[in-house]
């Protein structure tokens, strides 16, 4: 079988687009990113993807006049590579709903909270003043409304006395790190299908979220 080919979109840092191309590298993702594509020129996650030897591209959206022609202008992009998935990862842009139905049911991103928690920004900010006991990370397909869709894992982590929002942030940084790839995997080995509505993984319908916790994954 060919290699699952994955498209990337980021903004920032691009850690989350780190863990992806380890877990290609030590063999446990059978999978090629084929381009990664940031709306920022100077996003520290474009020399993690040139260190990778992976296609970078700037798309800057600024420079065009609506969202529309900015997702537009990705779509050229990515639509020769035909990617089994396109994944946001701190990818800082509303996407529009002609690229969301375009990509749809091979769209997915990671959300720094546990959805429906806190859509949105500030997220870990938000859990500390809501004297959260846990606060978390979850992967999720992409539809219409932001930071919606169908949630494959959500990790968990404590909220601790002390914690600030970068202490907290550390800590759900870490396991989206874990998580991202594990989705990735179930998706292009085919383990995991979002179709219409639903979720499938291994044949059964998924209808809650798989919990990361302490290492381990429970249903
Ligand atoms: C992560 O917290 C992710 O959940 C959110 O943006 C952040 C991106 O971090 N969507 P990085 O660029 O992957 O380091």
């Amino acid at each position: 079988m060919a290699k699952a080919s994955l498209v990337v979109l980021i903004s920032g840092s691009g850690s989350n687009l780190q863990a992806i191309i380890e877990a290609i590298k030590s063999g446990d993702l059978d999978a090629e990113i084929k381009a990664v594509i940031s709306n920022k020129a100077t996003a520290i996650g474009l020399e993690r993807a040139g260190k990778a030897n992976i296609d970078t591209y700037v798309i800057d959206h600024k420079h065009y006049p609506d969202r529309e022609s900015f997702d537009r202008a990705m779509m050229q992009i990515i639509d020769p590579i035909e990617p089994d998935l396109v994944i946001l990862a701190g990818f800082m842009r509303i996407l529009s709903d002609v690229f969301i139905d375009h990509y749809m049911h091979r769209l997915i991103n990671i959300h720094p909270s546990l959805l429906p928690k806190y859509k949105g920004l500030n997220t870990h900010q938000q859990a500390i003043d809501s004297h959260d006991s846990k606060h978390g990370a979850s992967v999720h397909y992409v539809s219409h409304e932001l930071d919606s869709g169908p949630i494959v894992i959500q990790a968990e982590v404590p909220v601790q006395d002390a914690d600030t929002a970068e202490t907290l942030a550390a800590r759900v940084l870490k396991e989206e790190h874990l998580i991202y790839p594990m989705v990735i995997k179930m998706h292009t080995d085919g383990r995991l299908t979002y179709n219409k509505d639903q979720l499938n993984l291994d044949g059964q319908p998924l209808t809650e979220p798989l919990i990361w916790k302490d290492g381990q994954l429970t249903h």
